[in-house]
């Protein structure tokens, strides 16, 4: 089982997308760990893109995200980072293939609704900045046995 980072960016909150994203993943069979509605600070949204911090995009990038609320999750499941991924399309919306959380919904790359985490190494590092051990729950859904073999 793999844990990946994802996050309803404030677009997505603001749409009234939260359900629709969530239905998503719950409808895949993953399994959410840990969910959390919150403002991102400054300081957490620096820590989090710092990859990013060099791009000319860098300032747009923490001022929105830190603009309106997010929906901060744990996703836990077999393949749970590429399954997000997949699930998410393409970064700029005029390139996410149609049945994509961002090809469906998003036609803006500064406004794409979802973030998850890009591999497994940054889905550690991005739950450690957003959640503690003691905020993700264990527990399995009743259908697990109908989704893996
Ligand atoms: P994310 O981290 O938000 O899940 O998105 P991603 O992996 O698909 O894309 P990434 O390269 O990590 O970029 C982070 C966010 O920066 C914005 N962006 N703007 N103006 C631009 O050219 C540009 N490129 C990227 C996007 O909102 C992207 O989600
Ligand atoms: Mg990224």
């Amino acid at each position: 089982m793999e844990q990946t980072y994802v996050m309803i960016k404030p677009d997505g909150v603001q749409r009234g997308l939260i359900g629709e994203i969530v239905s998503r993943i719950e409808q895949k069979g993953l399994r959410i760990v840990a969910m959390e509605m919150r403002m991102i600070t400054d300081d957490i949204a620096r820590r989090h893109y710092a990859e990013h911090v060099e791009k000319d995009f860098f300032k747009f990038l923490i001022d929105f995200i830190t603009s309106s609320p997010v929906v901060c999750m744990v996703v836990e499941g077999e393949n749970a980072v590429a399954a997000m991924r997949m699930m998410s399309g393409a970064t700029d919306p005029k390139d996410a293939s149609v049945g994509t959380i961002r090809g469906d919904f998003g036609l803006d790359v500064g406004r794409n609704l979802i973030h998850t985490a890009d591999s497994l190494e940054s889905a550690e590092r991005e739950i450690t900045i957003h959640f503690t051990g003691d905020e993700m729950v264990e527990y399995t859904r009743a259908e697990e046995t109908w989704v893996y073999e």
